[in-house]
């Protein structure tokens, strides 16, 4: 398939690229790199240096390649900045989306895989969660992913768009060539990882007094190509537009774990600072995954913590300065 990667410059963007042109797909990469980097995009896709928001670029890209689907991966994602900062995150998030939308059905493409969010959910009652829990978002990144969602679903009824969202649970891991290089750092493998390399003093757990059995936060991690392969899967399903869950389930890992597992791994020391609980950080989030596994026949392949770390790790080493 002729493959357009919104965001592919990026952490999860990268490594769904790099699937992607392994399984023999033409891919184009589009990113305006205000986060990305040109060297996370793998030898074999193309680059095309343009934001969501530019209908001509958009246009032109997607009718000279003759793109047959998109993977809409470009986004803010930060949540703390999208409660200070609402706008930035629904001009992305959903204004742009629709010109990506709307720029797709001039141009005739109506196949759409998209990056959504647990935040979606906001703090269910129960866990694990299933797709049918109710959609409560705390904060105006997991609103503007859930309005997109719902924009996709007029637009299948209206204009016949075909769907499938995937909710992320927490990416993680990297393959050989492309891992995480986020600036600021906000995910706790990378943030404990910089600790033990020494580019970072600490490492900050938010709350040791949840009700769970050390008392930090447990937390649904996916190893990012077990991520990137629901992407191909959710490409080539022949089924209706659907929304899934994408966390690996099971018990989950502690905060503490993690960064049990990281000095593990490192086999260096971290040190570690108590800091107050953060609000709209519920105790527990974990998926359940039963719909993708059983409508897609999605396997996660890398679910143990240790293998997950290992590769951040493995990457990190390789990549000292990240990708400059
Ligand atoms: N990382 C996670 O654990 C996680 C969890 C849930 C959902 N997600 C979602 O997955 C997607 C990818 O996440 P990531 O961690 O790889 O993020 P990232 O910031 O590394 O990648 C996003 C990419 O999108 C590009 N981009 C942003 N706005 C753009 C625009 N207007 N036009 C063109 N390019 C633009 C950025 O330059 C960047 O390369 C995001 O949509 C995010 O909301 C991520």
């Amino acid at each position: 398939m002729r493959v357009l990667v919104t965001g592919g410059a990026g952490y999860i963007g990268s490594v769904v690229t790099e699937e992607l042109v392994n399984d023999g797909h033409e891919v184009i990469v589009y990113d305006n790199l205000i986060k990305g980097h040109r060297g996370a995009v793998v030898e074999g896709a193309r680059l095309v240096e343009g934001d969501l928001l530019d209908a001509g670029t958009l246009r032109q890209t997607l009718t000279e390649h003759r793109v047959e689907a998109v993977i809409h991966m470009a986004a803010h994602s930060l949540v703390g900045e999208s409660s200070e900062n609402p706008s930035k995150y629904y001009h992305n998030n959903v204004v742009a989306g629709l010109v990506l939308l709307d720029t797709m059905l001039e141009c005739d493409v109506k196949r759409i895989v998209f990056s959504s969010t647990a935040a979606t959910y906001g703090e269910p009652e129960s866990q694990p969660i299933y797709e049918t829990a109710p959609n409560n978002p705390t904060n105006p990144y997991g609103e503007s992913k859930l309005a997109f969602e719902k924009a996709m679903h007029w637009y299948e009824r209206a204009y016949g768009l075909k769907y499938v969202s995937l909710r992320y649970f927490n990416a993680a891991g990297a393959s050989e060539k492309c891992g995480e290089d986020h600036d600021p750092e906000s995910h706790i493998i990378p943030i404990a990882l910089q600790a033990a390399a020494g580019k970072r003093s600490h490492v900050e757990i938010y709350g040791d007094d949840y009700p769970t059995p050390d008392g930090t936060c447990l937390r649904d991690y996916i190893h990012v190509i077990d991520l990137a392969r629901a992407h191909i899967l959710a490409l080539k399903s022949s089924s209706q537009s659907a929304i899934y869950n994408l966390g690996c389930g099971g018990d989950g890992y502690s905060v503490r774990e993690v960064i049990d597992t990281a000095q593990r791994v490192t086999g260096k020391e971290i040190t570690v600072r108590m800091g107050p609980r953060r609000a709209g950080d519920p105790a527990v989030l974990i998926a359940s995954s039963d719909k993708i596994r059983s409508e897609l026949g999605w396997q996660p392949r890398y679910q143990d913590l240790q293998v997950i770390v290992d590769s951040a790790w493995r990457w990190m080493q390789s990549h000292p300065n990240g990708y400059r």
